[in-house]
């Protein structure tokens, strides 16, 4: 589905930290968002709907030039809209356009179906895959390259 025409999705800044840590609590039912917030180049992108906050991802740098996507999701009164895929489309033309070579992300594809379906249709592929006894669940390792910029 293509996302509605009245979402907005943007940057926020480390101070405005608590409107994802409320986000996280109403999709996950968890105080911690990611272990912690300092990273080299932190990116946490928020989507409003109407001016209602929906949705949000979290991401920073792992390599040089490989970017890890580390947490997002979506309320769940706003699934099914393409609100995910726009999350990632954002995300991965902002890293992109710093000079990102690769995308990755985790996921647990038998708690989380939804996130290994959007990232298998757009363009992802399993790098590593492994039990996690903490989640009960398989944890695989998406990846995406970008291609040069002088391609
Ligand atoms: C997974 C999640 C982020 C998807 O958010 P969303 O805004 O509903 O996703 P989108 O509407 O952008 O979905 C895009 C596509 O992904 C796939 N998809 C998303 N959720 C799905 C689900 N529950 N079951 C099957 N396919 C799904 C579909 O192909 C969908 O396209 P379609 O609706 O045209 O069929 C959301 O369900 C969520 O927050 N879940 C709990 C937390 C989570 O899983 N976070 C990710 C952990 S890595």
């Amino acid at each position: 589905m293509t996302a509605p025409t009245d979402l907005r999705i943007a940057s926020i800044s480390r101070d405005e930290r608590p409107l994802i840590r409320t986000l996280n609590e109403s999709i996950f039912g968890d105080t911690e968002v990611i272990r912690t917030f300092d990273r080299a180049d932190l990116m946490m992108l928020v989507a409003w709907l109407r001016g209602t906050p929906v949705g949000f991802k979290v991401g920073y740098q792992l390599q040089p030039r490989v970017f890890y996507s580390a947490k997002g999701g979506v309320v769940p009164k706003a699934r099914r809209q393409g609100i995910a895929r726009a999350l990632l489309h954002a995300m991965l033309e902002r890293v992109q356009t710093s000079g990102y070579r690769r995308f990755v992300f985790d996921t647990f594809p038998n708690k989380h179906p939804g996130m290994t379906i959007l990232a298998l249709n757009e363009g992802f592929r399993v790098i590593q895959a492994g039990y996690n006894p903490e989640h009960s669940d398989y944890r695989l390792r998406f990846a995406r390259s970008f291609p040069p910029a002088d391609e």
